[in-house]
């Protein structure tokens, strides 16, 4: 069957005021770029004439400028789920102006199938090649293809994209789970099992026109790791060699996972580095540049992951060396390389970067002072709770410290006390398994706070009421609250609490 060719311009008319479209991808790697970019101006004009136009967004995870950052902003996204990290989008959602629903990146895809979300009436898919019987082979991300291609009840677009290499075929492992009372095992036993097929078959009948483009993905290089972030890496890795020995880790080490952004990066590295660490597993939903690296060296032997959130150069040398990563990497949907079964199965070490932590152990990944949102939960809620070990670290300070990273209590919680066992900063390591709660303030405040606020925090303790934890009410904000009033952490008097 030979497929309607369609101009991106063509694709995006398909799509009405209201509806919904689910996207390939998954972080801007594997997104389709050209369609979205011509619904923004379709919404420009709508607007323009005076009538509404906006839709609703189902991702893998985030996408880039030609998709959230166009299309908030021009007002056209009514509803989008789940984790974002574009700043034009940010902007907007801290506005108010937009229903972002910041789901487990592992759960996105069964809540679209149970029916949680709506509809999803139009799927795009970006792909590197496509047959005539609708087998279409996706580019660097696995995300929730299959079920939005298999959902889209008016039809499916395909970015048919040259800049992603058809060399890059066989790397994907397409499957997608059926639902309860039907779900079978997830059987992955190990890193790089592989259990669905290389293509993504889609109904011939429901691709409704090919659009050819050649734009490159839009993954940005994070910041450069600094002292604090190679502190992090060292505390992180010296801590684990300390778990090998004392054989909590097998010899052999378990799978990794790493979350993502600066202070990941600078942590792989450190694991990399270090003598006694054997060759690292990986099994992950965001493969940064760090890790790529750490393969060519043989310092990663094998990784499985949902996506190549790499820089285009980094891309292009695994498309360009497909014989050596053909049988050490495999690309999955969202919802098998952050399932709870199989994560358990492997035991992973999962290693998340938190925007704050607070005294008994709760994590916050996503709102700066509880109000503002920063880029969403990710993987880190999906990893963390099912991980055999569940690590949070951050730098001890924030914004030139001015924020104290570890507070009375976070301001927003999105991993309770319950699913971290370890929080690590350039300070130290607080390892909170087998502690009551007054154990791990005190572990906590003494090994990961910066020296400038250990005493507040110790303060904090003194004036609070003494239960089973120690709070006090009046007082559990006062860290964020003198920040938002006074710019500055440090300026907290917590006499007036006493
Ligand atoms: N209060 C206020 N702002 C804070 C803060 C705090 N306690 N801690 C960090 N920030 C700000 C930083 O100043 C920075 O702001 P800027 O962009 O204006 O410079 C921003 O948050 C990001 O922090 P950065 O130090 O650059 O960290 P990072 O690149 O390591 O990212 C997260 C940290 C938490 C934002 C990132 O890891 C994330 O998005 N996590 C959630 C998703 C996730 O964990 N996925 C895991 C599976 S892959």
């Amino acid at each position: 069957m030979a497929f309607t060719r369609l101009t991106a311009a063509e694709a995006a008319a398909l799509i009405k005021n209201g509806e919904n479209i689910g996207l390939s991808g998954f972080t801007p790697a594997g997104t389709p770029k050209a369609v979205t970019a011509e619904i923004a101006k379709i919404a420009h004009a709508e607007h323009e004439a005076g009538r509404p136009y906006q839709i609703g967004i189902f991702t893998g995870a985030s996408t880039g400028q030609s998709c959230d950052g166009v299309l908030s902003d021009e007002h056209a996204i009514r509803y989008r789920a789940p984790y974002t990290t574009n700043p034009t989008f940010r902007k907007h959602v801290n506005n108010g102006e937009i229903a972002y629903n910041d789901i487990h990146l592992g759960m996105m895809a069964q809540d679209l199938r149970y029916g949680f979300l709506g509809d999803v009436d139009w799927a795009i898919i970006e792909v590197c090649a496509i047959e005539d019987d609708g087998k279409v082979y996706l580019t660097a991300a696995g995300g929730i293809a299959p079920t939005i291609a298999r959902l889209a009840k008016k039809g499916v677009i395909i970015e048919l994209n040259a800049f992603h290499s058809p060399k890059s075929i066989g790397i994907h492992d397409v499957y997608e789970p059926l639902d309860p009372p039907q779900r079978k095992p997830i059987m992955i036993e190990h890193v790089t099992d592989r259990i669905g097929t290389t293509y993504l078959q889609i109904d011939p009948k429901k691709i409704v026109g090919v659009v050819e483009c050649n734009i490159p993905d839009e993954a940005r290089a994070f910041k450069d790791a600094d002292p604090i972030t190679d502190k992090i890496g060292e505390n992180v890795a010296h801590f684990l060699m300390a778990e090998k020995r004392r054989g909590i880790i097998p010899p052999g080490f378990l799978p990794f996972q790493s979350g993502v952004g600066t202070t990941a990066n600078a942590i792989l590295f450190a694991l990399g580095s270090n003598p006694e660490m054997p060759a690292m597993e990986i099994y992950t939903e965001v493969l940064q540049n760090a890790i790529v690296d750490l393969m060519f060296e043989g310092k990663v032997k094998c990784a499985s992951t949902c996506s190549l959130t790499v820089t285009n150069d980094k891309l292009q040398s695994i498309y360009d060396n497909m014989e050596f990563f053909r049988d050490k990497l495999v690309l999955r949907q969202s919802e098998i390389s952050n399932n709870a079964e199989v994560i358990r199965r492997l035991g992973l070490i999962a290693i998340n970067t938190a925007i704050e932590v607070d005294l008994y152990g709760h994590a916050n990944s996503t709102q700066i002072c509880g109000t503002k949102m920063m880029n969403g939960i990710g993987g880190s809620g999906d990893f963390e709770r099912n991980a055999f070990l569940s690590i949070f670290t951050c730098p001890s300070q924030a914004k030139g410290g001015t924020i104290s990273s570890i507070v009375p209590f976070c301001s927003h919680i999105d991993h309770t006390e319950h699913d971290v066992n370890v929080i690590v900063t350039e300070q130290g390591v607080a390892d909170l398994r087998g502690k009551g709660p007054m154990q791990r303030a005190e572990a906590i405040i003494e090994n990961c706070a910066h020296p400038d606020y250990k005493q507040l925090l110790w303060d904090y303790l003194k004036i609070s009421q003494r239960g089973h934890s120690c709070h006090n009410m009046a007082a559990t904000h006062s860290f964020h609250d003198t920040f938002l009033k006074e710019g500055d952490m440090h300026k907290v008097d917590l006499s007036k609490f006493a």
